[in-house]
């Protein structure tokens, strides 16, 4: 063997046999890695040997050359073998569950506080028979306004302070245009809850805000009588605060309604003895309502003499905040996961 006169030819096989001594003992990707390093990198034993390879005479060249070229792939496809082999091993570990571990709960979302107060709403109307109506929320003033009997100029537009799109077109500041739209395409007996979001230019506190929720009931018959509103709103009342709660009704004025009124229940932080939330006065406003005014019933080419109706309408946001004692109504918005998990 021509080639074992030089002492190169020795180290080659020395290092083979490094190698396949140092395989045996490779069983983590850290080892792997550190067998790399020794053998194949740029500055490892394979490397140094074709270093060496330069300073032999010229007719050596071939044969320890090929010599090299054997060794390097022996040690290449040890090294792919043992990687290999370490990869399916820990695909193998990470497939055997590990049944003593507790299972992980998977997070699941509510809905949002006023998604419930709405559905608890509807689901306490349509218990009583009402259906459900939608309406748009860019309204022009006719429905908005006249046909509710807020005449032009009327001082009672300024109780709703309004978002004009252009003279004549607004972004909606109540659910009651709805009511406008379903007696213009229904005849009467109605019965209909109208939710839906509206919007005010205020400035946004604690206490209120310009983009809101509304929910609106409308009932029109013949017959319809003022207890009947009453018995409506206290049952809804019982419902939906508690059997317990006290209420009371005071005359109000929208120009919509005649008689109209506002419905109070006794505050449940405080118990009627005076607190923030219903501002010292031991009651909370919880909806406003009356008789549907005959000026309406024409403006929808009803026959307001053999027709009669109530209507009342309900801050859905309000109504969140009081049956939660939430303090402020900004934090309904806030989108805060934290705040929004305890409901
Ligand atoms: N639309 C009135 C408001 O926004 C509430 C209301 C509705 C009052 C129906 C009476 C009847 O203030």
């Amino acid at each position: 063997m021509t080639a074992l006169k030089y002492p190169l030819a020795s180290e080659i096989a020395a290092l083979m046999k490094a190698a396949e001594t140092r395989s045996a003992e490779v069983h983590s990707v850290d080892d792997l890695e550190k067998f790399r390093v020794e053998f194949l990198a740029r500055k490892g034993g394979i490397a140094e040997l074709f270093d060496k390879l330069k300073a032999v005479p010229n007719d050596q060249k071939p044969v320890l050359g090929k010599e090299l070229n054997k060794l390097r792939s022996h040690v290449e496809s040890l090294f792919e073998a043992m990687h290999h082999r370490l990869n399916s091993q820990s695909k193998k570990e990470e497939e055997i569950p590990d049944l003593t571990l507790p299972g992980r709960a998977l997070p699941v979302g509510t809905l949002h506080p006023i998604t419930q107060t709405l559905n608890d709403i509807a689901a306490i109307f349509t218990s009583m028979g009402f259906a459900v109506a939608n309406g748009p929320e860019i309204e022009d003033d006719y429905h908005n306004f006249e046909a509710l009997n807020f005449p032009p100029d009327h001082p009672a537009r300024d109780m709703q302070d309004t978002f004009f799109i252009s003279e004549k077109v607004l972004l909606r500041t109540h659910t009651s245009p709805v009511q406008i739209r379903v007696m213009e395409h229904q005849q009467p007996p109605i019965r209909v809850i109208m939710p839906g979001r509206v919007y005010r230019n205020e400035a946004i506190s604690a206490r209120s805000l310009s983009q809101f929720h509304q929910v609106e009931g409308l009932y029109v018959d013949r017959n319809v009588t003022f207890s009947e509103l009453k018995g409506t709103l206290v049952a809804f009342a019982k419902e939906f605060y508690g059997s317990n709660i006290k209420y009371k009704f005071r005359p109000s004025f929208f120009p919509f309604t005649e008689p109209s009124l506002e419905m109070d229940i006794t505050c449940f932080i405080c118990s009627g003895k005076g607190c923030p939330m219903c501002k010292r006065t031991g009651w909370l406003e919880i909806l406003g309502a009356g008789m549907v005014h005959p000026n309406v019933f024409r403006k929808v080419g009803y026959d307001s003499e053999s027709v009669t109706g109530f209507a009342f309408g309900m801050g859905i946001e309000r109504t969140t905040v009081l049956r939660h004692g939430i303090p402020d109504l900004r934090m309904l918005l806030e989108n805060d996961v934290k705040f929004l998990e305890q409901f």
